[in-house]
């Protein structure tokens, strides 16, 4: 696939929406501020060694002041709709029980703002900012925590419900449980296959029990998840390195999709993981596959596969293709594999729409002497993703909308500030945001 300019408007329907994404620990700061309760990222970025630059979301991009400033950015770069996430402990400082009012002004705030502006709102209930007190009585590795996310998520639609339409309910909890559970990067920095599968388990739990809720409480509201997924290919055609590429797809994507779609987990990885599995009560996988009326795709880049079996399991060799480009984050630019996740889940899993809930790069951008963010990589990532999802359309995906990772530079988890993914330039020092040559580019291709 060719990635050195934008579709054609005309291959995306009437009603698609171009938008971006955001989440609220990564852009918001303010973490004291209006009776917002601490989460296990607020002491995890404290924790000395655990984030690269030493740094915290206790500022990020004061999101939290500057929001009606963010907010004429997205209208002035023509954006159409925009994700954001709830902070849990902003509206529940204790996870549970007391609710904090002020935490949900802000959100109200800032959905109207929406409104007002004519762009529609994505809501994220949990985008991995678990409050602190139920990350110390277990974190997701508790059921406990399940029906209190779905007590949660209706404390929001009760309040928000009439406005957003549309909501998901985890961001990505592949990486929730892998990344914060057995890689320890991510809170709450654990390397325990055991604590992994079971935070898997009731991440998806709580998603179900939040649908059901929610779904009680307003039955005309679209309700979906959204997840992170990336292609395997293997290193070559070799029986073991296609094997590995397999179980990496079991592990990563269909250890996520199978329980949501099938109310089953698929029974290759399942073997190997019989001896470190939680309880699985026997409703739970009919709880967790409830219809959804929309699933969010989280798209970056594939994982070329070396069969090695030094490496155990889950994890699996990848190989980098030199010949490609690269981002910052060292993932590399392949729109191909966007259009194959998108064409595989519609005929393996049949949701009924599908929107990319991030898509985007980090790359080394500054601003020069002349004001102006050149990025011309980022734009030919984008250009070539959305190639990829006008060639999904054609194809008969129900793809309804494209949301760029991010809008803003931001505080990219273990990371720091050392990824800069946004549309839009943050000089942290001065929060003054400047539109990147991309975000120019894209918003002239949403309006032409
Ligand atoms: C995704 C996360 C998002 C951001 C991007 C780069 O996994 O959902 O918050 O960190 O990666």
């Amino acid at each position: 696939m060719t990635a050195d300019r934008f579709p054609e408007r005309s291959a995306f329907p009437p009603g698609f929406l171009f938008g971006a994404a955001t989440s609220a620990y990564q852009i918001e700061g303010a973490v004291e501020q209006d009776g917002r309760g601490p989460s296990w990222w607020d002491r995890f970025a404290h924790t000395p060694g655990c984030i690269r630059d030493g740094s915290t979301g206790d500022q990020a991009c004061e999101h939290y002041q500057r929001w009606r400033e963010d907010l004429d950015l997205m209208h002035s770069l023509n954006l159409q709709a925009y994700r954001f996430s709830v902070a849990w402990p902003r509206v529940l400082p204790d996870g549970r029980g007391r609710l904090n009012p002020a935490g949900l002004d802000f959100y109200e705030r800032l959905v109207d703002g929406l409104l007002e502006r004519g762009i529609v709102p994505y809501a994220t209930l949990y985008h991995w900012d678990l409050p602190l007190t139920l990350a110390d009585a277990g974190g997701w590795q508790s059921r406990d925590t399940s029906s209190a996310f779905a007590d949660y998520a209706v404390q929001v639609m009760r309040r928000l419900g009439d406005r957003v339409a549309r909501w998901s309910r985890l961001n990505e909890p592949r990486c929730s449980a892998y990344v914060g559970h057995l890689e320890g990067r991510h809170a709450p920095g654990l390397r325990d296959l055991r604590a992994t599968l079971s935070a898997a388990h009731h991440l998806l739990l709580g998603h179900g029990l939040a649908m059901q809720a929610m779904r009680a409480e307003s039955p005309s509201a679209q309700l979906g998840i959204v997840l992170d997924v990336k292609p395997y290919t293997a290193a070559d055609e070799g029986a073991l390195h296609q094997q590995a590429a397999w179980r990496a797809d079991g592990v990563f994507n269909r250890w996520f999709l199978d329980p949501l779609f099938r109310a089953e987990y698929p029974t290759d990885v399942l073997a190997a993981y019989a001896a470190h599995m939680p309880d699985v009560l026997a409703t739970d996988l009919a709880t967790i596959a409830q219809p959804l009326d929309h699933l969010g795709l989280n798209y970056y880049t594939r994982g070329h596969v070396l069969h090695d079996p030094s490496r155990p399991f889950p994890q699996a060799a990848e190989q980098r293709v030199n010949a490609a480009h690269h981002s910052t984050m060292e993932w590399e630019d392949w729109p191909e594999g966007l259009y194959r996740m998108l064409t595989r889940i519609h005929r393996e899993y049949a949701p009924k729409a599908l929107f990319v809930a991030e898509n985007g790069a980090a790359e080394p951008d500054r601003v020069d002497a002349d004001g102006r963010v050149r990025d011309p990589d980022r734009q030919r990532y984008l250009q070539g993703h959305l190639r990829a999802c006008a060639k999904a359309l054609e194809e008969g995906v129900p793809l309804d909308a494209y949301l760029v990772w991010s809008l803003m530079d931001n505080f990219e988890w273990g990371r720091g500030y050392t990824q800069r993914f946004g549309l839009v330039h943050v000089d942290y020092a001065t929060q003054r945001r400047t539109p990147k040559e991309s975000a120019l580019a894209y918003a002239a291709f949403i309006r032409s």
